[in-house]
């Protein structure tokens, strides 16, 4: 199975000194960065778009930036984020009328592709695109904020879908959103996820005045993980 990836999600950064913070977060062990997209329509939210994707990548940010779209629509998007320095670009089936021909203009945009799963979303939507899909993203919040409870179903939905991408044998990552925290990671894990997003989970931890702190829960976070062996 693929190594366990901690994923930060920008979302809850301090957005006046993004650059910093993402630098900061990767320095503290994070493997990728979690890009957040809402436009106000899609989701009740609005946060960024491709002009700050591309600033981060002028600042010198070379991590992996999975980019979670939740827009609608999508496919117009889709290039701009690809030529903004996106590696993952993943969308909700909701958002778009032709599924497969999203997945497949990710990939030709050279990105790697991803299905969004809100709690109420089945798992159907792969039935038919598993081979076009990289990142089977499952939400354990409905999509919008930042700071959410995680929604305990989210553990029977990551088994089936762990299931479902062993049985194709393809080389699809199974990511988790919304309510990560230290205290339920290793469960998260143990239902078979390997990619692990976490907002307030990581940037609302700890003393803001500590330089440490994105270390010590990143260190903890991983420890919780090493109890669950797969
Ligand atoms: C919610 C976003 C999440 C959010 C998670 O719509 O997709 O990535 O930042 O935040 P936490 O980890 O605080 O639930
Ligand atoms: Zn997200």
């Amino acid at each position: 199975m693929a190594e366990d990836l901690i994923a930060p999600s920008i979302l809850s950064a301090d957005m006046a000194k993004l650059g910093e913070e993402v630098d900061n977060v990767l320095a503290a062990g994070a493997d990728i960065i979690h890009f957040d997209v809402m436009d106000n329509h899609y989701v009740p939210n609005l946060t960024i778009g491709p002009l700050v994707c591309n600033a981060l990548r002028k600042h010198g940010v070379t991590a992996i930036l999975d980019v979670h779209l939740m827009v609608k629509p999508v496919d117009r998007i889709v290039p701009d984020f690809a030529a903004a320095g996106a590696d993952y670009i993943t969308f909700h089936p909701e958002a778009s009328e032709h599924i497969d021909r999203t997945l497949q203009l990710i990939r030709d945009q050279g990105c790697k592709s991803g299905l969004v799963f809100n709690p109420a979303t089945p798992l159907s939507h792969l039935d038919y695109v598993m081979d076009k899909v990289d990142m089977v993203l499952l939400m354990s919040v409905n999509p919008g904020f930042g700071g959410q409870s995680f929604i305990s179903s989210a553990l029977d939905k990551l088994r089936q879908a762990r299931k479902m991408i062993d049985a194709s044998g393809l080389d699809i990552r199974l990511e988790i959103d919304g309510g990560v925290k230290v205290d339920n990671i290793a469960e998260v894990k143990a239902a078979g996820c390997d990619t692990f997003v976490s907002g307030s989970g990581i940037f609302h931890q700890g003393n803001d005045s500590d330089p440490n702190r994105y270390d010590s829960i990143i260190r903890r976070m991983r420890e919780e993980m090493a109890k669950v062996s797969r």
